[in-house]
Order: C-alpha cells, then sequence, then structure tokens
C-alpha cells in the first residue's frame, strides 16, 4: 500500500511566532481525529527548528535545499543543517524555485541526490505551464522533469521519494486541475516510473496533487485511483482548512 500523504507548504509566509502557532494547531488537531495520512508541514527554514520541538505526530520539510553539503555558499541551508533541526523531508523542484531563481532539472538532480544521500526524503515536484499544457506538451514536459531530476537514482532510493504534480497554471490562482486532468497525469507519471524504474517502484510511489487544493475540492481529487494526496499552498495556513484536507480521503 502506498503511504497517503497531505503536505502543507507556507511559502514565505508566517513570522516565527504565528508559524509556531499554526504548526501548534496542526498537531493538536491531526491528534483529535484518527488518520492513516501522513501529515506534514514545510514552514520556512528560520522556524524550522522552534516548529520541530513543538511537533510529534506531524513532519517536518524544507522548502528547498542546497545542492551541496557545506563550504563557501553564502545563503544557503545544506541537507544537513536542515536534518540537524528535526527535519526529515525537503520539497525540491517547486515551481516558484524554477520560475524565480532560475532552477533546472540538473540543478535539481544534484539536490535530489544529495539529500537523499543525507538521509532527507525529497518531494519532488513536477508539471507544466499553460502554454505547454495548450500546445499538448505536458507529458513531454513532465517526463523531462522526470528523467532528469531523478536520474541516477536507484530503486531503493524510490523509496524515500515522494512526487508532487503541480501544474503551474493551478497554482495560487484558485483554478484547480479536474479530476479527470489530475488522475490522467498521475496515471502517466506512475507508468513513466515504471519504465524508469520497475513496476514495484511505480506502485508504491506517493504522488501528490498541488495546485488550488482546498477541503471543497480535495475529496474529489483524492477519490482518483493514482492520486495519493496533496501539497497544499494557501489553503496551508490554516490549520482548520488544512486538516479537512487531511480528512478528505
Ligand atoms: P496553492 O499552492 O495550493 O496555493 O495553489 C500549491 C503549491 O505551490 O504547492
Amino acid at each position: 500500500m502506498r503511504k497517503k500523504i497531505v503536505a502543507g507548504n507556507w511559502k514565505m509566509n508566517t513570522l516565527l511566532k504565528d508559524g509556531m502557532e499554526l504548526a501548534k494547531a496542526v498537531e493538536q488537531q491531526l491528534g483529535e481525529k484518527e488518520t492513516d495520512v501522513l501529515v506534514i508541514i514545510a514552514p520556512p527554514y528560520t522556524h524550522l527548528s522552534r516548529i520541530s520541538d513543538l511537533i510529534n505526530q506531524v513532519q517536518l520539510a524544507a522548502q528547498n535545499c542546497a545542492a551541496a553539503s557545506s563550504g563557501a555558499y553564502t545563503g544557503e541551508v545544506s541537507p544537513e543543517m536542515l536534518l540537524s533541526t528535526g527535519t526529515n523531508y525537503v520539497i525540491i523542484g517547486h515551481s516558484e524555485r524554477r520560475t524565480y531563481y532560475a532552477e533546472d532539472n540538473y540543478l535539481l538532480n544534484q539536490k535530489v541526490k544529495l539529500a537523499l544521500s543525507s538521509g532527507l526524503k525529497p518531494i519532488f515536484c513536477c508539471g507544466e505551464v499553460l502554454e505547454e499544457r495548450e500546445a499538448g506538451k505536458l507529458f513531454d514536459v513532465v517526463t523531462e522533469q522526470l528523467q532528469v531530476g531523478l536520474e541516477g537514482l536507484s530503486k531503493e532510493d524510490m523509496q524515500n521519494v515522494v512526487i508532487a504534480y503541480e501544474p503551474v497554471w493551478a497554482i495560487g490562482t484558485g483554478v484547480v486541475a479536474t479530476p479527470e486532468q489530475a488522475q490522467e497525469m498521475h496515471h502517466f507519471i506512475r507508468g513513466l516510473l515504471g519504465r524508469m524504474f520497475d513496476d514495484t517502484v511505480a506502485e508504491q510511489t506517493t504522488i501528490l496533487y498541488g495546485g488550488s487544493c482546498k477541503p471543497s475540492n480535495a475529496k474529489e481529487l483524492f477519490a482518483n485511483p493514482d492520486v495519493d494526496g496533496g501539497l497544499i499552498g494557501g489553503a496551508s495556513l490554516k490549520a482548520e482548512d488544512f486538516m479537512a484536507i487531511v480528512h478528505s480521503f
């Protein structure tokens, strides 16, 4: 059975105090109702170590990491540093990193490899922009993102990798992919993982949907056989909304 995951990507939101309150609320609400969903939150770097002390069931992710393990890289944070704060997951290749910070598939591949060798579990993001979808290139784009981004990984490595399909046109826009669009791409990604690795990897890899997922549409999205959860931006900033999404399964 694949792990079901709902992860909250807080992006560059919350000051430390508010972030700590939000994390506490998520932890508390998770304890109130039984679920088999793994719940992850990804606060800004500055909050990780404090929030790590406040959570127990909830897992912690960073939103990015360096491609090098230490040294003269001003402003960067290495996977090992993240681990030392109690962080276990890291979002790699979010479309905002790709777009605003020019992170390409080759750099992302270095980050994925370093994260894995350090013991951090990547949540690797992929997804097409609207023009690519309209031009019918969506499957080619996602194929390249995954083939280059996951290049050189072993089947064993893949046990620690989560994929997030986030169509860029749906991120923060309020335009959500239809359940059919999400299922179509998730099914395609699973097939691709089968060709890149093997059927077991394809069957066992958790594939999350991201992009304007909220309590009102999560149930329909998660009802699809290949959608194993969500990567949630805006709606993860309110504990009630985020937990309503968790309980949408
Ligand atoms: P959104 O963001 O839920 O606000 O659309 C999702 C994401 O960027 O991970």
